[in-house]
């Protein structure tokens, strides 16, 4: 797999497609603390709207066939056709049976930053992760509130702000990462001094 800096050359941003990448160190620390949380390489971790992450995490520890990328920009099913996956958020019942209930690990960056959007991923992430499974998911602060209304209940919820800080190459918005687990405060606190 391409490294993260390899990726943003061959893949500029499409602002119409709300693409904002993470910076490189921030995509392999959120890379590394994924890692960290996957009990071994069966563990099936799905991104979701969040490329750079898949890169990120493929780079470092991959090549892994137990990951995937749910993608609108189908620019992206060249890093990896067998772990690409169609997904539009707006189709939120329309992804592969393969995948239903088989979710260690969903990492999303929702494209828009509004109820609806999230209510749509939530429809695709209740049927697609593990009763167990762990949500993690990277947004703007600003749709905190809704966040916890709609990402409340196991294993979506209750969500708990993580030590990890998001950082992009190109965006101000106040970002933030929260996770469905008990403990998820802790995820990414070992990069805490690096801030
Ligand atoms: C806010 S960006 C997150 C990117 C992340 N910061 C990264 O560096 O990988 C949202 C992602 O959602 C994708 N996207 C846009 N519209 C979508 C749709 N209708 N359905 C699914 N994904 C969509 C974009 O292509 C983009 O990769």
């Amino acid at each position: 797999m391409l490294s993260v800096d390899e990726y943003k050359i061959a893949f500029g941003e499409d602002w119409q497609l709300s693409q904002f990448w993470y910076t490189t160190p921030f995509a392999n620390r959120l890379a590394e603390s994924i890692y960290q949380i996957c009990p071994d390489s069966s563990t099936n971790v799905a991104f979701l709207c969040c490329p750079t992450g898949f890169v990120a995490f493929q780079h470092l520890y991959g090549p892994r066939n137990t990951t995937r990328l749910l993608e609108f920009d189908q620019r992206f099913s060249v890093l990896a056709p067998e772990l690409f996956v169609p997904y539009d958020i707006n189709e939120p019942d329309d992804f592969p049976d393969s995948l239903k209930c088989s979710v260690d690990i969903a990492v999303v960056d929702p494209p828009y930053l509004n109820e609806r959007t999230n209510q749509k991923l939530a429809q695709t992430l209740r049927q697609i992760l593990r009763p167990n499974g762990k949500l993690i998911i990277l947004t703007s602060k600003s749709v905190e509130p809704v966040l916890h209304e709609i990402y409340s209940e196991a294993p979506l919820g209750p969500l708990r702000e993580c030590a990890l800080v998001v950082e992009h190459g190109r965006l101000a918005n106040d970002f933030a990462c929260w996770g469905s687990w008990n403990g998820a405060e802790n995820f990414g606190e070992e990069f805490a001094e690096e801030y």
